[in-house]
């Protein structure tokens, strides 16, 4: 069975002062039955992870480099996101993807690379407004897809994050259809590339928008096993209203 997993991405947020969201959280989950993630920017993981220590709660980074070390002014390993305690990536988000001009090869080369230093890779997968007005969600899902999960993928090493571009910030969520939709696709789309025990093993995310009030419904969609949150995930109560609705789910 897929653990779930509720993951938190700060974004450009989080000082020192944002240390007493981390343990009010960490005090109200002791333990947990899905996992908990939390992905601060990489200057605050180490003091983070210190928090975390006896926590169920992981840290994660929100990118690295395609290279393990080297002469790269300004970037991060994912070797140096392991030395600091983390467990998880996230890649190939689409504020990267738009900032960055990622393209879904970059994000599999780094993919391989976070899995090759011992990371779990959440790789990210999205629509633009324009791609769904036009009726090609599908398409675009399954080419992002295709070329950002690297060969090698497994549940343990790889999680997938469908988050609509257009969803991400705004305060609109696709409908619950079109999430099931979406969701199913992905999953028959890893089962043909990877096989039925693989295929079914990795977990898929919805990220958009989530918050307490529209996660319960969210999270009962077939093959939504957890969330990649923005916005919500900054303050503890927050977070904790979508942590409590998926361990409810
Ligand atoms: P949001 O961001 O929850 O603030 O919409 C989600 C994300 O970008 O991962």
């Amino acid at each position: 069975m897929r653990k779930k997993l509720a993951a938190g991405n700060w974004k450009m947020n989080g000082t020192s002062n944002a240390m007493t969201e981390v343990t009010d959280l960490a005090a109200r989950f002791p333990e947990s039955n899905v996992d908990i993630l939390i992905c601060p920017p990489a200057t605050a993981l180490s003091q983070l992870s210190g928090i975390l220590e006896q926590s169920p709660i992981a840290t994660g980074g929100q990118d690295c480099h395609v290279a393990l070390s080297g002469a790269h002014t300004g970037d991060i390993s994912a070797e140096m996101l392991k030395d600091v305690g983390a467990g998880y990536v996230i890649l190939g988000h689409s504020e990267r993807r738009d900032s960055y001009n990622e393209v879904s090869e970059t994000v599999r080369a780094k993919a391989r690379t976070a899995i090759s230093a011992g990371l779990t890779a959440i790789v990210c997968l999205g629509e633009s407004h324009v791609q769904r007005e036009a009726n090609n969600t599908l398409d675009i899902i399954g080419g992002q897809l295709a070329g950002s999960v690297p060969d090698g993928a497994t549940g343990a090493n790889l999680v997938v994050a469908y988050e609509p571009v257009w969803a991400i910030g705004t305060g609109l969520v696709p409908s619950l259809e079109q999430i099931a939709e979406v969701h199913a696709f992905i999953r028959t789309r890893l089962i043909r590339r990877f096989g039925e025990v693989t295929g079914i093993d990795i977990r898929i995310l919805y990220g958009g928008s989530v918050k307490a009030a529209n996660a319960t419904g969210i999270f009962a969609v077939a093959d939504v096993d957890g969330a990649l949150v923005g916005g919500a995930s900054l303050k503890a109560d927050d977070f904790a209203g979508i942590i409590n609705a998926l361990q409810q789910a």
